[in-house]
């Protein structure tokens, strides 16, 4: 685990009584799973997603609950099994890692409008059940909700536009969570990574040379994220590349912002990748 808590860090965490990710099965929140169920060591860990996490065994703390956020009944299903797992837990808050997602390479409607309302099903919707189904734990017990944004939430994102726009969604929509927070007590900490090495891209589409730019590891990601909810921050851009190119593509008139990202990632259709955007994936 790449974090290592300070001595306030590690206090932070250790009263979770509860945590639920999804999308512990791969990549950042994979990470995330595993580095809350050693922070938070006396919390029961719930993780929702398609596929069982290689390195999730069930046990008394760790229930894998086996769910697509596509399907309205299994998410809701879900949500009985993780209220039935945090009510054995002793008193103590609840995190939420809002954390599932995927994206979709293409210009409009590829690829494929299925693919677009699943998209939106699962980066727009299910954080939203999920939180509002959970309310009476996080909201009775103290609830910290983290919610995996996108560097691609500050501006339009051409090609990607439905995934940019789902991810300005939660992150505008986190923000307001976390100011009504003093009210309700319940935290928010939007998280905005930018490239990170994941199975993100090959499920976008793209082609394995293709991933652009400068990368972040899903360990860097879930350090950086960890240490800014510690203290208590509303929002965290990973990665000091990522926090200059959000300076200026979040001070750009919009506009003028859907320009250069228009050009910027047309330039990563390579032989292949373009007759991909076309189709329909879905
Ligand atoms: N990688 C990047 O460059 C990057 C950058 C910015 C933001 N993000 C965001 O970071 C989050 C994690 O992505 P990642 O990079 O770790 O990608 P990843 O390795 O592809 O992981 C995506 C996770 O989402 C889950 N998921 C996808 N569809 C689902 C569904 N229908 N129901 C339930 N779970 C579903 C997957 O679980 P199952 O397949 O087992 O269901 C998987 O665990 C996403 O919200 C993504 O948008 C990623």
């Amino acid at each position: 685990m790449m974090f290592s808590p300070s001595e306030s860090e590690a206090k932070f965490f250790n009263r979770f009584a509860a945590v639920v990710v999804t999308g512990g099965s791969s990549g950042i929140g994979n990470e995330f799973l595993k580095a809350l169920s050693t922070l938070c060591p006396a919390a029961v860990v719930c993780n929702l997603s398609r596929t069982q996490p290689d390195n999730f065994p069930a046990s008394a703390r760790h229930l894998h609950v086996k769910c697509d956020l596509t399907q309205e009944a299994e998410l809701m299903a879900a949500v009985d099994a993780v209220r039935e797992k945090i009510s054995s837990a002793p008193a103590g808050p609840v995190l939420l890692v809002n954390n599932s997602g995927f994206g979709g390479y293409g210009t409009f409607p590829a690829p494929g409008l299925a693919r677009n309302m699943a998209m939106l099903a699962v980066n727009v919707l299910a954080p939203v059940h999920l939180t509002g189904l959970l309310w009476e734990e996080l909201s009775g017990r103290g609830g910290w909700v983290v919610n995996v944004s996108s560097i691609g939430g500050f501006q339009p994102t051409p090609f990607m536009g439905v995934y940019g726009a789902a991810k300005t969604f939660v992150l505008h929509w986190s923000l307001a969570l976390n100011a009504e927070g003093r009210k309700t007590g319940v935290r928010a900490l939007a998280v905005c990574p930018g490239v990170t090495r994941s199975a993100f891209f090959k499920n976008a589409g793209y082609g394995e040379e293709q991933v652009p730019g400068s990368t972040q590891t899903p360990e860097r990601v879930v350090a950086e994220s960890l240490r800014a909810l510690a203290r208590g921050k509303s929002m965290v851009v990973t990665g000091w590349v990522n926090k200059l190119s959000v300076f200026f593509s979040a001070r750009l008139p919009k506009p003028v912002s859907a320009f250069f990202a228009y050009h910027a990632i047309d330039r990563l259709r390579m032989k292949g990748v373009a007759g991909r955007a076309e189709d329909d994936l879905s």
